[in-house]
């Protein structure tokens, strides 16, 4: 992890245009920081989500054939879960829980929050990458729901988006589901106001990554010489994040042996957070081989929950 981190920051920072893929925002602190944006007024990703799982839970699961196992990739809000899981063993006695992350402080967190409210629940965590853990996912028998939601899906350029949606159906048997949660398109100031909150937690969380540079790299990042930029790329049907910096500047990096060269003004390429339309998160899915069950939304059409199958 720490020597993927310093390969990833030492390819971002030289080159061109600089960029840092938005994986590395989750160390804990990180991690924290985020469970703040998902309590935002602003933020309405994970609360529409959750109404839509609160409301159509029971309903999603049904659907889904009631399945034994629940893979679930990626630790979100063990909240969201949590209502997926009470529809599933409602309908019921026993039930699987895999949760899968490359972090084993979030999903012992996962393990904590829920073994408690379920006891006809078995949870096998599973700290792996999403490919490796897919693959020990497909030597196990019987049909699965897997969840990935929170439109974490948003951070892949389209291509890797099919592509690692063709990965999870190969490791699927036929019978078994998939839920993915995708943020919509809507007015740009809508989305503009949840990647800029007016009480700074998303900037805080941006520019957390040079603060992780500094410490885990020995870098010399002046956080106040950054500034976090959030913008609507209306041709791209995305939220790109940058740090930018404010004046001409030189930064050490003491443990990668490099110094970055800024420009006023030059950014660092920090996120991409896709938005989708129904139609086209359907088309993805179709593409990827699934057969797409349902779509639900909220009434204001921001976020959209989709069930497909493997055939
Ligand atoms: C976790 C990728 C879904 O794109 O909305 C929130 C991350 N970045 N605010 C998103 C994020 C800034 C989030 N995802």
């Amino acid at each position: 992890m720490q020597r993927g981190f310093a390969k990833e920051v030492r390819r971002g920072l030289t080159g061109s245009p600089k960029s840092l893929p938005p994986w590395l925002f989750y160390d804990a602190v990180g991690t924290q920081l985020f469970e703040r944006i998902t309590g935002l007024p602003e933020y309405y990703p994970t609360r529409t989500e959750l109404l839509i799982l609160q409301e159509m839970g029971p309903q999603m699961v049904r659907q889904a054939g009631v399945p034994p196992t629940v893979v679930e990739l990626g630790v979100g809000s063990a909240y969201k879960t949590r209502v997926l899981i009470e529809a599933l063993l409602e309908l019921r006695a026993r039930a699987t829980f895999i949760p899968v992350d490359v972090s084993g402080e979030a999903l012992k967190l996962a393990q904590q929050r829920l073994e408690p409210i379920f006891p006809r629940l078995e949870i096998h965590p599973l700290r792996a990458e999403y490919q490796a853990a897919l693959e020990q996912i497909r030597a196990t028998a019987g049909p699965k729901l897997v969840l990935f939601i929170g439109s974490s899906i948003g951070n892949f350029e389209p291509d890797e988006a099919l592509a690692f949606l063709c990965l999870v159906r190969r490791a699927l048997t036929p019978g078994s589901t998939l839920l993915l949660g995708t943020d919509l398109r809507k007015p740009r100031a809508l989305l503009e106001a949840a990647y800029n909150d007016a009480a700074g937690v998303t900037a805080a969380f941006n520019l957390h990554l040079l603060e992780r540079i500094n410490r885990e790299l020995g870098g010399h990042f002046a956080l106040e010489r950054f500034r976090h930029a959030a913008h609507f790329d209306d041709e791209h049907c995305r939220i790109q994040m940058h740090l930018q910096s404010v004046q001409s500047q030189q930064v050490d990096i003491d443990g990668l042996g490099l110094r970055i060269s800024f420009e006023p003004g030059e950014r660092i390429h920090t996120e991409n957070s896709y938005k989708f339309t129904v139609g086209g998160a359907q088309a993805l899915l179709a593409r990827a081989g699934f057969e797409n069950l349902c779509s639900w939304t909220d009434p204001r059409g921001w976020f959209g929950v989709h069930l497909a199958r493997v055939t």
